[in-house]
């Protein structure tokens, strides 16, 4: 069955936001080590990235290395960044030929400065692309993030450029580093948890959750599409009724 003309193009999320889940496990199926699952890993990105951008979402994010990743192994750490480094440069190019354009959120200078680097070379050459915006979730967790912006609320509070009443929902959007992105309409994770893991936790308070069953490196288009078609039958309320 062709899934793809099964999605409806009028009713697509603008936003998709997907834990990648099960590198470690698809790996260890096969009785290799966990990083021969995140190289595998790579070409899930590769297809579902294509898939998005194809379909015509505008952004995409990627929960690619959380805060408490920083918890694994040295060595297995140490390949996930220089994979995302050689990743990174090496689709550089298909991401301008393509017209996607690079950005990352978290606490990037906690990266390796190499690592660093290649983000910002990259995200620089992209910054012009304007069909759709890879996001890279990297050294991110929601309650980093949201304390970051209390952070800087209070400092401008503090220093007088903000009085505390005018607080609201979009003084603290803005403060979070998602500040101009739309929020996720669509949340999917793969490998059968269910669990938010520390993603996205104010931007999601309305996101439809898709959870599948695969391991992230099966992972392919047509179960981004699979997603996609399934969010289209959701019957998304807000809170209210259906009029
Ligand atoms: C989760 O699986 C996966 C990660 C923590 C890393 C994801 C990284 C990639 C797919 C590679 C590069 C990505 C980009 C964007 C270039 P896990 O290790 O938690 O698996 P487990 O739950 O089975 O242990």
């Amino acid at each position: 069955m062709d899934l793809k003309a099964a999605i409806n193009t009028q009713n697509l999320p603008q936003h998709v936001a997907i834990i990648m889940d099960g590198n470690g496990r698809w790996a260890k199926k096969q009785g290799k080590l966990r990083t021969f699952g995140h190289k595998h890993g790579v070409e899930a990105v590769r297809d579902t990235v294509e898939a998005a951008a194809e379909l015509g979402v505008k952004y995409l994010t990627l929960y690619a290395f959380s805060t408490e990743n920083w918890n694994r192994p040295k060595l297995e750490i140490d390949m996930l960044m220089e994979l995302l480094i050689k990743t990174i440069h090496a689709e550089t190019k298909t991401l301008n030929n393509n017209n996607i354009r690079l950005q990352a959120i978290g606490h990037l200078a906690s990266l390796p400065k190499k690592c660093q680097q290649q983000l910002n070379e990259t995200i620089t050459n992209t910054a012009n692309n304007s069909r759709m915006t890879l996001v890279l979730a990297l050294s991110y967790s929601a309650k980093w993030e949201i304390t970051q912006a209390v952070k800087q609320l209070a400092v401008q509070v503090a220093k007088g450029e903000l009085v505390a009443q005018d607080i609201s929902e979009t003084t603290i959007s803005n403060a979070l580093t998602t500040a101009n992105m739309p929020d996720p309409e669509l949340l999917i994770r793969t490998s059968g948890e269910y669990r938010i893991s520390n993603f996205l936790l104010w931007q999601i308070a309305y996101a439809e959750l898709y959870f599948c069953q695969k391991l992230w490196p099966d992972f392919r288009r047509n179960d981004f599409y699979e997603a996609i078609i399934d969010y289209q039958k959701r019957e998304r309320r807000f809170g209210g009724v259906k009029s």
